[in-house]
C-alpha cells in the first residue's frame, strides 16, 4: 500500500449500496460559516501549521478553496483535507460515455428557449430502469454561464440506485439539494450527511460526493449557483434572531474509508459536461480537515418564520432560508425561499400571497403537503416557474374560497406544507426536454381564466353584491361604462 497509514480502524468497509457502516444516526459539527476542525483519529490534525514536511499519521495535506486566494477575508472560504492519497492521484479526464446530454451550465438559444408564459409540472415519475443521482439529474432551466462564474441552474432528479464505486464532483458551482422523495445519504470528503425529505444539503463547488439511495425511488430539485456562495440572509429590523439560525446548520464530522476500489471513477462536471477519471481507491480518505469550506445539511422544520400580526402580507422574501449573493446589493443571484407551516392572524387582510409581477423569477416546488396558493395542480415533486413580470398569484378556488370566508377569518395554521421557491434576477433560458415534458401541464393557464370580475361601482347599500359577471364570462358593469 502506498500509504503510510496504517491505524486499525472500524470505518474501512467500502459502501456500496446501502452500506451496515453508513448508521442511522449521525453526529454533526454545528455552525454556519465557522472555522471548523473536525479528525476521525485524534492527533490527525496538524497543529500550528496546515502543511508540515510531514503531516500525523503520513497523511498528504490538500487545500479546497471555495474563493480566490485573495477573498475579502469576510468572504473567503477554504478548507484544509489531510487525506491518505490526494485527490491528483488519478488517470487522465476524459469525456463521459455515454454522454449526459442533460445538463447545462451555459444557456442560450443553442441549448434553450425561453418564454414569458406561466409554466408548470406535474411530478415526473421515478425510472423503472436503474438510475442513480448522476443519470438522474437533468437541467430545467438557468441562466448565465458557469464558465463565466455568474449564472444559476435549476436541475431536479428522479432516481432509484445508489451511486456505485464513483463519486460525483462539480467544477460549476455549489449545488442546494432538496430531496422531495427518498432519503439520500451523502458521503462527501469532509464526512458523511443523511439528508430526509424536509432537509437541504449544500454541496459546495469542487467537493467530491457519493449519494446512496436507501429509500430507493427518490425525486427532488437542485439549484446551482456559479460564482458565488450560498449566505445566511441579512436580518435587518428583524433583530440578531429568527428565520434560519446558524446553529441549525449541520457540518459532518470527519470519516474515511482506507481501502483498494479498483475501477474507482470520479465523475467531474465542468461546463455542464460531465469527464471520468479512474483511481484505484476511494476519494473519501480525509482522515482529519479544518476550515469553513464545507458541505452542510439544514432541517426546514427549524426555520423561525416571521410575518404580519395585523395586517397586509409580508414579501415572500421574509422566508428567505439561504442566499447567493450578487455584487447590487439586495439582489440575489438566488434566493431560497420557503413557505412553511406557520399562523395566518392578519386582520381584514386577503391572506394568500397576492397577485403580483416581479422583476425577479420564480421557480417553485413543494415537498409535501398543498401550497396556499393554489387549490390544486400544484402536487408535491411538481414544480412551476414565472419568469420575469410574468403575472402570477392565486388560482381561482384559492381566491373565491379567500374572499367568501370574509373578514371574520379567525386565526388559521397552515399545516402539512413545505413549498419552497428558488428565486433569481437573472431570466432563465429553459431546456428543450423540460418544455417538451409529457409532465407539463398545458392547462395551467386555466387556473386563472376563471377569475371574474367583482367589479360594482355601487357598493353603498350591500344591496348589489351578487356578482356582477353575465353567464357567458363577459364582464358588464352594471353601471356605467368601462373603468379607466
Ligand atoms: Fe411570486
Amino acid at each position: 500500500m502506498h500509504s503510510h497509514f496504517n491505524m486499525e480502524t472500524e470505518s474501512k468497509a467500502v459502501s456500496k449500496g446501502v452500506g451496515p457502516d453508513f448508521p442511522e444516526e449521525l453526529e454533526y459539527e454545528s455552525g454556519f460559516g465557522n472555522h471548523m476542525a473536525s479528525e476521525a483519529i485524534p492527533g490527525a490534525l496538524p497543529q500550528g501549521q496546515n502543511s508540515p514536511l510531514v503531516c500525523p499519521y503520513g497523511l498528504y495535506a490538500e487545500q479546497i478553496s471555495g474563493t480566490s486566494f485573495t477573498s475579502p477575508r469576510k468572504l473567503n472560504l477554504c478548507s484544509w483535507l489531510y487525506r491518505i492519497k490526494p485527490s491528483v492521484t488519478h488517470e487522465p479526464f476524459k469525456p463521459r460515455v455515454p454522454v449526459h446530454g442533460k445538463l447545462v451550465s451555459e444557456f442560450n438559444q443553442s441549448n434553450s428557449s425561453t418564454t414569458p408564459t406561466q409554466l408548470r409540472w406535474k411530478p415526473e415519475d421515478i425510472p423503472h430502469s436503474p438510475t442513480d443521482f448522476i443519470d438522474g439529474l437533468y437541467t430545467v432551466c438557468g441562466a448565465g454561464s458557469s464558465f463565466l462564474r455568474n449564472g444559476f441552474a435549476i436541475h431536479m432528479y428522479t432516481a432509484n440506485k445508489s451511486m456505485d464505486n464513483c463519486a460525483f464532483c462539480n467544477a460549476d458551482g455549489d449545488f442546494l439539494i432538496v430531496p422531495q422523495e427518498g432519503r439520500l445519504w451523502i458521503t462527501t470528503e469532509c464526512g458523511r450527511l443523511q439528508v430526509s425529505p424536509g432537509e437541504i444539503a449544500i454541496l459546495p463547488q469542487g467537493f467530491r460526493f457519493s449519494v446512496n439511495l436507501p429509500d430507493g425511488p427518490s425525486r427532488g430539485y437542485v439549484a446551482e449557483v456559479f460564482g458565488t456562495h450560498f449566505q445566511l440572509p441579512d436580518l435587518g429590523p428583524i433583530g440578531a434572531n429568527g428565520l434560519a439560525a446558524p446553529r441549525d446548520f449541520l457540518v459532518p464530522k470527519a470519516w474515511f474509508e482506507e481501502s483498494s476500489c479498483p475501477g474507482y471513477t470520479i465523475v467531474q462536471k465542468f461546463g455542464g459536461e460531465l469527464f471520468t477519471a479512474r483511481q484505484d481507491f476511494s476519494p473519501f480518505n480525509v482522515v482529519a480537515w479544518h476550515g469553513n469550506y464545507v458541505p452542510y445539511k439544514y432541517d426546514l422544520s427549524k426555520f423561525c418564520p416571521y410575518n404580519t400580526v395585523l395586517f397586509d402580507h409580508s414579501d415572500p422574501s421574509i422566508n428567505t432560508v439561504l442566499t447567493a449573493p450578487t455584487d447590487k446589493p439586495g439582489v440575489a443571484l438566488l434566493d431560497f425561499v420557503i413557505f412553511p407551516p406557520r399562523w395566518l392572524v392578519a386582520e381584514h387582510t386577503f391572506r394568500p400571497p397576492y397577485y403580483h409581477r416581479n422583476c425577479m423569477t420564480e421557480f417553485m416546488g413543494l415537498i409535501h403537503g398543498g401550497y396556499e396558493a393554489k387549490a390544486d395542480g400544484f402536487l408535491p415533486g411538481g414544480a412551476s416557474l414565472h419568469s420575469c413580470m410574468t403575472p402570477h398569484g392565486p388560482d381561482t378556488k384559492t381566491y373565491e374560497a379567500t374572499i367568501s370566508r370574509g373578514n371574520e377569518a379567525g386565526p388559521h395554521r397552515i399545516t402539512d406544507t413545505m413549498a419552497f421557491m428558488f428565486e433569481s434576477f437573472l431570466m432563465p433560458r429553459i431546456c428543450p426536454w423540460a418544455l417538451e415534458s409529457p409532465f407539463m401541464d398545458p392547462d395551467y393557464y386555466q387556473c386563472w381564466i376563471g377569475l371574474k370580475s367583482h367589479f360594482q361601482l355601487d357598493t353603498t347599500d350591500g344591496a348589489n353584491e351578487k356578482d356582477i359577471n353575465n353567464m357567458n364570462g363577459h364582464d358588464e358593469p352594471k353601471i356605467g361604462a368601462h373603468h379607466g
